[in-house]
């Protein structure tokens, strides 16, 4: 392979770079905070050469815990635009938010318990015991938090409230339900008027990314208006939903909280903890609520309405997740690597899109809509394992270590040829690097 002569050591320093003492950073400049998926992926990135140093990673997160359990998807940093931020989300507005920090007032997916284990997994028995002990209070309160706030009929799906939450903010199945359903009508205006020209023009001076290779000027007005009718209700599960405000229980999201209750109750083994039953039947209920998103039509698992339970009928990255779940049969797993391996969908020279080919938002460097991530290509190179098919992960694999030696450690890249876009020093794709290389089946 052509590119960076030690692959490893390039993509610490990435990460030395990004490192603010306790926290990692996405990337300089346009992430100057810490993100909640982000340092989860870090963290399993810097136990391969620092395992205290990945702990701290994720104690750090926990500084953000909200009173009721909640992680927000972004906690300040303390040396950079702190009043701004603060300002942007107001999280005192709710009572349950943190009193010496700032935090964002939604969470993202929940990975913290794939990092715990992937951390404990470095560790001798006895230090991987006293590490889940440390952890296991926050854990365990982050995950009834999901249940009691976010899946109040007890359906087995938690709901979001935000694009943001997905951690793929502009991916399709929410664009087009916002949309069809819920545009605001001040954008819509904007649409009509086709002053998002305008807008967008202003936007590409003040940006570090080109304009193309960031969320459309719909779309980002679309989060922004979002985010300002949830800052509005103070956060409040109750009043956002009582208000008619939208709710998805999104397909990524729940099969990530799968996986991740399977982590929670091998930590509670291993460290001899408690779940309590109730939580345990919630957790049971996910599994068996997942199949309820499979269309047979389509053969196909979707994102669903919380209200409606219609189906978001747009294919993305999230359509291959359920592998990454663990919880589907051997014959749903066989038919999402069909699609895998269908060139109209997910088959490209470096894979995987996170939209298929085939649809009609695919743009190879458009964000969420078409380029190739390193960390969802991690979550089903770890699925596809799983489920025995060694040769599809191991192609993932070379593929992504093959665009990140190339080019750097880039945000993303063009499922197409490879090219990066999106920010540059990106730390998860630096420290999945690291994992990737460091758990090469040999
Ligand atoms: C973007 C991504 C999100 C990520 C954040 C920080 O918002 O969509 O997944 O956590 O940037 O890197």
């Amino acid at each position: 392979m052509s590119g960076k002569p030690d692959l490893f050591e390039y993509a610490k320093s990435v990460l030395k770079e990004n490192d603010k003492g306790r926290h990692t950073i996405p990337s300089g400049g346009i992430y100057p905070h810490q993100w909640l998926w982000d340092s989860c992926f870090i963290a399993i990135g810097q136990r391969h050469y620092d395992v205290d140093r990945a702990k701290t990673e994720i104690l750090s997160l926990l500084r953000g815990q909200w009173h009721n359990g909640m992680l927000p998807n972004i906690v300040m940093s303390e040396t950079s635009l702190l009043g701004r931020k603060h300002d942007f989300w107001r999280s005192q507005l709710n009572p349950n938010a943190p009193d010496d920090i700032a935090t964002s007032g939604i969470t993202q997916p929940p990975m913290l318990a794939e990092a715990i284990v992937q951390v404990g997994e470095k560790l001798p028995l006895a230090e991987r015991r006293s590490w889940y002990r440390t952890v296991f209070p926050a854990l365990l309160k982050y995950h009834q938090w999901l249940y009691t706030e976010r899946d109040p009929h007890q359906e087995g799906l938690t709901l979001q409230i935000h694009p943001w939450e997905t951690g793929m903010d502009n991916t399709p199945p929410w664009m087009s339900e916002i949309q069809q359903h819920l545009l605001p009508f001040w954008i819509h205006a904007i649409q009509v008027l086709r002053l998002e020209h305008v807008i967008a023009f202003l936007r590409r001076r003040s940006h570090l990314v080109p304009a193309e290779q960031k969320i459309g000027t719909v779309d980002g007005l679309v989060m922004y208006s979002v985010q300002r009718r949830l800052r509005r209700k103070e956060y409040d599960i109750s009043r956002i939903l009582s208000h008619s405000l939208f709710a998805i229980e999104d397909l990524g999201f729940n099969c990530i909280l799968i996986r991740a209750n399977h982590h929670l109750k091998e930590i509670a083994k291993t460290s001899r903890q408690h779940i309590p039953a109730e939580l345990l039947e919630s957790m049971e209920r996910t599994e068996k609520a997942l199949e309820k998103l499979w269309d047979p039509y389509t053969e196909q698992y979707y994102s669903r309405n919380f209200v409606t339970h219609r189906f978001l009928k747009e294919s993305s990255i999230a359509t291959l997740l359920p592998l990454y779940a663990g919880s589907i049969s051997k014959e749903r797993a066989q038919q999402l690597v069909k699609l895998l391996h269908n060139e109209h969908m997910f088959d490209t020279a470096y894979p995987v899109p996170s939209v298929p080919v085939n649809s009609a938002y695919f743009k190879p460097h458009g964000y969420w809509q078409g380029p190739s991530w390193l960390n969802t290509n991690w979550l089903i190179i770890a699925g596809l394992e799983r489920y025995g098919f060694m040769p599809e992960a191991q192609h993932i694999r070379e593929q992504s270590l093959a665009m990140v030696s190339k080019h750097g450690s880039y945000e993303y890249f063009s499922p197409i040829d490879g090219s990066p876009a999106g920010a540059h020093n990106f730390s998860w794709t630096a420290a999945l690097t690291i994992d990737l290389l460091s758990t090469k089946p040999a």
